[in-house]
């Protein structure tokens, strides 16, 4: 039996796409293996977002290099493939620096990756195309499946932010027709899944065709998709503020499948920043944005993305920052130092903030966040939410799941609960996730 060992870096896109790698491998005949040295293919699904992605990429193909080296002592073969932005980015490049790779191949072309394979053993291949056919056509059934899965809808972005590549490494934005994604929510269901965490780098731009012909918007695809028999709930991510409509702000009242959660990156506090980051919204048009989304559904929780020390960001545009996390109130977040990214314009600017700044800045930042978090935390001790159990906890006799604000909850039951959605009681918060026991009936608000 041929096995195939996959690894993925980076945000839910990737841990999709590279759950779709998977199946198409499986169709050629490989079964999954979690052991490197095992396996006949090896695939990284890079990303590029982080600092030094690339180097990253590298080193660890060092590392591949010389396990394909001892197996090939061992008589055996080993196919190498970058799969992933940082192979978008790339390219060739990746075969000129790390010779031993076989294949490169781009977010948009990975569906072709049994043809690729195919021709590996002719010599190198490299493919970054974005083709018109859609991959999702090309791509197999799912196969094992979880309580909670994610569904692509949308890829790309169009927004072009200054400091970011997702435009440059997938593309324009596409969303994918109403028809095909609800026949992919019915076999997910089907399958056993309860929640659906629909994906894309701007999901909320999502603006797919409908069975009808119209375009369907993302508030009314959810309102659909909460029709889907098997599906409790619905979470989408990431969304833009700027494409968060009315519709949408909607359906988190109107619609109990869709979680009372939203991540919404806002980078910055400072007018000045949000505007050289080309982020086309301003601090306050936030403000009002999160004031009528907690109008719609007040007991949402909010999660955001923040980058401090972008060029010329002065400890004033910071103050900012800090103001507006204290105004709004997050239940998570994350939080980055800029670091520039070649080809993007923010990488040209010449008004660096030092580094030592910078993690000042961050400190700082994630201590108000970090404090947010457990605020909201502890507010959740007493409560009776509804958990998705989704797979054994970490000691036996454990089951983990999620509360509706996707706050991860473990509690003392059997196995067999796992897939179902429990009231629970929650009772303690540890450092990673809270602590609970079952419960008679959740309030009908937290359903
Ligand atoms: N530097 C630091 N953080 C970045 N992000 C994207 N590009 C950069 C960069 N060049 C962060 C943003 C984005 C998240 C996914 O990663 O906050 O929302
Ligand atoms: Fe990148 Fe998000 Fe901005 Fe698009 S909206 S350019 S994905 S940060």
């Amino acid at each position: 039996m041929k096995k195939a060992f996959v690894k993925s870096y980076g945000c839910q896109m990737n841990v999709y796409d590279a759950a779709r790698m998977v199946d198409l491998l499986g169709r050629e005949g490989f079964t999954e293996t979690a052991v490197m040295e095992e396996a006949d293919v090896v695939v990284l699904n890079t990303c590029h977002i982080r600092e030094k992605a690339a180097e990253k990429v590298y080193s660890e193909l060092g590392r591949v290099r010389d396990l394909k080296g001892e197996r090939a002592e061992a008589g055996r073969e080993t196919t190498i493939v970058v799969a992933g932005c940082v192979a978008q980015a790339e390219g060739r490049e990746i075969i000129h620096r790390a010779p031993s790779v076989d294949v490169v191949v781009g977010p948009q072309s990975y569906h072709r990756l049994p043809d690729l394979l195919r021709r590996a053993r002719e010599g190198k291949v490299v493919d970054t195309e974005f083709p018109i056919d859609d991959k999702f056509d090309h791509l197999p059934p799912r196969r094992v499946l979880g309580a909670s899965a994610f569904l692509t809808v949308q890829e790309g972005c169009d927004k072009f932010c200054a400091f970011c590549v997702v435009p440059y490494t997938r593309g324009a934005e596409v969303s994918r027709p109403v028809d095909k994604i609800l026949a992919e929510a019915e076999r997910l269901a089907a399958g056993g899944a309860r929640e659906l965490t629909l994906i894309g780098q701007n999901v909320n731009a999502f603006h797919g065709e409908g069975p009808d012909g119209a375009t369907w918007s993302l508030g009314r695809l959810l309102r659909r998709l909460a029709e889907v028999p098997g599906i409790a709930r619905l979470r989408y991510t990431t969304s833009h503020p700027r494409d968060m409509d009315d519709d949408l702000i909607a359906a988190h009242r109107d619609c109990p499948a869709v979680m009372p959660y939203l991540h919404l990156p806002v980078q910055s506090g400072s007018d000045r920043i949000l505007a050289a980051m080309n982020r086309k919204h301003d601090a306050d048009t936030y403000r009002r944005l999160i004031d009528r989304i907690r109008a719609a559904r007040p007991d949402i929780a909010l999660s955001s993305d923040f980058i401090v020390g972008f060029p010329g960001e002065t400890d004033a545009d910071h103050a900012e920052t800090l103001r507006l996390v204290a105004d709004v109130g997050f239940s998570s977040a994350f939080s980055f130092k800029y670091s520039p990214r070649p080809g993007t314009p923010a990488a040209e600017s010449e008004d660096a903030v030092p580094e030592a700044v910078k993690r000042e800045r961050l400190a700082e930042l994630q201590a108000l966040l970090d404090a947010q978090t457990k605020a909201f935390n502890r507010a959740s001790i007493g409560r009776v939410v509804d958990v998705l159990i989704e797979k054994a906890g970490r000691h036996p006799g454990q089951v983990a799941g999620k509360s509706p604000y996707l706050q991860a909850v473990q509690i003392e039951a059997d196995a067999a609960v796992i897939g179902t959605v429990l009231p629970v009681r929650l009772t303690r918060a540890g450092s990673n996730s809270l602590f609970g026991e079952r419960a008679e009936a959740a309030p009908a608000a937290a359903a």
